[in-house]
């Protein structure tokens, strides 16, 4: 025995052989059993899809880049879960194209941050962070108040993710336009968009009723934010569908 490990070892292409054949074992055996199920990700309780007007505040997000500064993505450490909240779990960034997650924070994680501030503690601090935290370094948005929202392509914006397995309904593409307006529209009939978005924030977010601005769908975004899945009493096991 100990004759024939001198012959593999000192012939490297049989080493290499056998060192192939070693490790595909390991990946086998790791990643076979996952073509066995549908998705690797459980899915959970009130996660949804996001609505036209959080789906546009998200792009400002991205296009702003916030994510330089802020996570999305609590971690299951418990300095973490007491600052901010439950840990992140996959289910709640699943109709995230791309994702938020990350581990630069400048600022604080956002993943839990929907329902922490008032809309106007967001406008404020969006046009100017000094204005209610006066240590605070992050760049100021005012322009965001001042610009109107672009909602011509809406649709498309939910084709295109639907192209990328977000299960977002002919009902809700059709309906894209007039869902994101009756959503920043306190006056407005928004009894179809509840019901196609369950919990979405229905209000005037920029404060200012005759306008939609860019500031309406960003503070739209950030104020449903962790807010879809009840943790509270729940064990995960409950929340699984
Ligand atoms: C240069 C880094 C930086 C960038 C870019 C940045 N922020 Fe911040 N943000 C911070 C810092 C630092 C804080 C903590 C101080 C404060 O509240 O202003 C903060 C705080 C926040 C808070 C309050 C969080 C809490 O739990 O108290 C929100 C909401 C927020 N930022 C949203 C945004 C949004 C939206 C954008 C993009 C438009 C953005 N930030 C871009 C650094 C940044």
């Amino acid at each position: 025995m100990a004759f024939k490990h001198t012959q593999l070892e000192t012939n490297s292409i049989l080493l290499l052989v056998a060192i192939l054949v070693t490790v595909a074992i390991g990946g086998l055996v790791q990643i076979v059993p996952l073509f066995t199920i549908e998705t690797t990700i459980e899915r959970v309780k009130g996660v949804r899809p996001y609505s036209p007007l959080e789906l546009i505040g998200r792009n400002i997000y991205v296009r702003e880049g916030c994510y330089n500064c802020h996570s999305q993505q609590i971690r299951p450490f418990r300095d973490e879960v007491e600052r901010y909240g439950h840990y992140s779990i996959a289910a709640e960034s699943m109709y995230d194209h791309p994702f938020q997650w990350g581990s630069k924070r400048t600022g604080p994680d956002l993943a839990r941050v929907g329902g922490k501030y008032s809309n106007d503690w967001h406008v404020t601090h969006l046009i100017d962070p000094r204005a209610v935290v006066p240590e605070s370094n992050m760049p100021s948005y005012p322009f965001l108040a001042r610009r109107d929202l672009r909602t011509g392509d809406i649709a498309d914006h939910l084709r295109a993710l639907r192209l990328a397995g977000v299960p977002y309904s002919q009902e809700m593409i059709d309906n894209a336009l007039a869902d994101l307006r009756a959503q920043a529209d306190p006056e407005a009939d928004s009894d179809g968009v509840k019901a196609r978005y369950p919990k979405a924030v229905i209000g005037d977010f920029d404060g200012d009723p005759a306008r939609l601005t860019e500031m309406d769908a960003l503070v739209a975004y950030l104020q449903m934010l962790g807010t879809l899945v009840r943790f509270g009493d729940y064990t995960l096991d409950d929340l699984r569908q």
